[in-house]
């Protein structure tokens, strides 16, 4: 008797949604791959080997590997996700593979969110406007209290993935909504001691339909979120600051 146990393995299918806008002969099909699971098989390592073994054209983006660089985010099943945080074995048998919506497609899996948060962050100005001090580069580095510091940590987590605008009604009917990402982004300098700007010039750059009076509480963009960040939160709080302050869009 031999004490070998078999253990028989998911052949998975990957129906990858293939088109490259680029080239007049592409049209927009599904196109099926199989694969066996092997153990801790994520996406990331899904989509290589489909790539090395089935079809070299495959495009899809990848960086870090690790939940850092936000550029794997795809639709995994209709919902984002960050293709090389996910593990196969939570997926059923069939899995199917969209891009994030919303965004421009490159190809493929592939989209260009690079475009779009750069213009959301030049449009909210996410960066500290202290233009009215005077540097010194010997004066030691201004304090914070930690527990600023940690909150304001908290809200820099964002790895300008997309699944949260992927995941939102709002964004797929409005092409100029800052989404949840920049409301975050406006809640963060808003918190930071070392951004001189007045509360008005952030109302200003977020208080109407295309920033927190666009958002209409669908809560796709928290539970979707691969960092977990407390989205929902953060644009109920700008809402009710605006509201006291007599701003309700429109
Ligand atoms: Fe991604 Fe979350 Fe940042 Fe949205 S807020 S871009 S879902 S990390
Ligand atoms: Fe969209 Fe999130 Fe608001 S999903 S509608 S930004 S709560
Ligand atoms: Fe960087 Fe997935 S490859 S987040």
């Amino acid at each position: 008797m031999s004490d070998i146990i078999q253990t028989s393995r998911r052949q998975l299918r990957f129906h990858i949604l293939r088109y490259n806008p680029q080239d007049e002969s592409s049209t927009p099909h599904m196109q099926t791959f199989e694969l066996e699971e092997a153990d801790g098989l994520t996406l990331f390592v899904a989509l290589n080997e489909i790539r090395e073994q089935h079809d070299a054209s495959l495009c899809f983006d990848f960086v870090c590997r690790a939940g850092i660089c936000g550029s794997c985010a795809m639709l995994v099943n209709g919902q984002p996700a960050l293709a090389c945080r996910t593990l196969t074995k939570n997926l059923r048998e069939d899995i199917t593979l969209t891009p994030l919506p919303v965004f421009k497609l490159i190809a493929d899996l592939s989209v260009d969110t690079g475009t779009w948060m750069r213009d959301m962050s030049e449009r909210l100005q996410t960066w500290v406007h202290n233009e009215g001090s005077e540097v010194d580069i010997n004066a030691l580095e201004q304090r914070m209290e930690p527990e600023l510091a940690r909150e304001i940590y908290e809200l820099e987590r964002c790895i300008e993935c997309g699944c949260c605008i992927a995941a939102c009604g709002t964004a797929h009917m409005r092409d100029d909504f800052v989404g949840a990402v920049g409301l975050l982004k406006i809640a963060r300098f808003k918190l930071d001691p070392r951004d001189e700007r007045e509360d008005a010039n952030f109302y200003e750059l977020v208080g109407d339909e295309s920033g927190v009076f666009g958002c209409m509480t669908l809560l796709g963009c928290e539970d979707m979120c691969p960092k977990e960040l407390p989205l929902a939160s953060q644009i109920a709080y700008l809402r009710r600051k605006m509201a006291s302050q007599g701003i309700k869009g429109g």
